[in-house]
């Protein structure tokens, strides 16, 4: 259903399970930057109302979300880390090349958000499925069907806004792109990696 192209491996969840701490500062992070891909969106093409109005919703979901993750964080006593980098959306978004038409940049980063969601969606479903607090398993259950819906969004803009078969095409392709980088992921405690 997400498109993806190389499933992670359940023993993943392995990992992460031996450091929560370390998945949540992780995680968090990852909601406070899809807020911040929103606004950054609204910014950078104001005159894509429709795409505002599902932006300003989409801001407000994910600090909703952000604010769920530090919450579990104080629940455990911890206190939220600082960020780190994430190697797995650094290297995706080199795939496109920069510049084009704003049409064309806009398409990109679209499949870009969409993408990160899909994966992000995947990974929580895991989580969701093979955790063994179950208290936190239901948490990722509840998160994963938002990232779904934000998957579907995203890409459903993409192919409004721009040429349908060449964002298919598009799509496909960095499908390939993003399997490729996932190959060499799945071995640390973040989100992503
Ligand atoms: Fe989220
Ligand atoms: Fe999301």
């Amino acid at each position: 259903m997400l498109g993806l192209k190389l499933p992670t491996d359940p023993r993943w969840v392995n990992i992460v399970e031996k450091n929560v701490e370390f998945i949540l500062t992780d995680h968090a992070y990852c909601e406070q930057k899809a807020t911040s891909t929103a606004i950054s969106l609204i910014v950078s093409f104001p005159e894509y109302t429709e795409l505002v109005q599902e932006m300003v919703a989409l801001v407000k979901e994910e600090i909703s979300h952000f604010k769920m993750v530090h919450d579990k964080i104080l629940e455990n006593g911890w206190v939220l880390g600082r960020d780190r980098k994430d190697e797995y959306v650094l290297k995706l978004i080199t795939f496109f090349p920069k510049g084009g038409s704003r049409t064309t940049q806009l398409v990109h980063r679209l499949l870009y958000a969409a993408l990160i969601e899909a994966r992000s969606c995947e990974r929580f479903r895991l989580l969701s499925e093979e955790l063994e607090d179950k208290e936190l398993a239901e948490f990722y259950r509840k998160l994963m069907v938002s990232e779904a819906n934000h998957y579907t969004m995203f890409l459903g803009f993409a192919r409004q806004y721009g040429d349908k078969n060449e964002v298919n095409e598009k799509w496909q392709n960095l499908l390939d792109f993003e399997a490729k980088i996932m190959a060499d992921l799945g071995k640390r405690e973040t989100i992503h990696g």
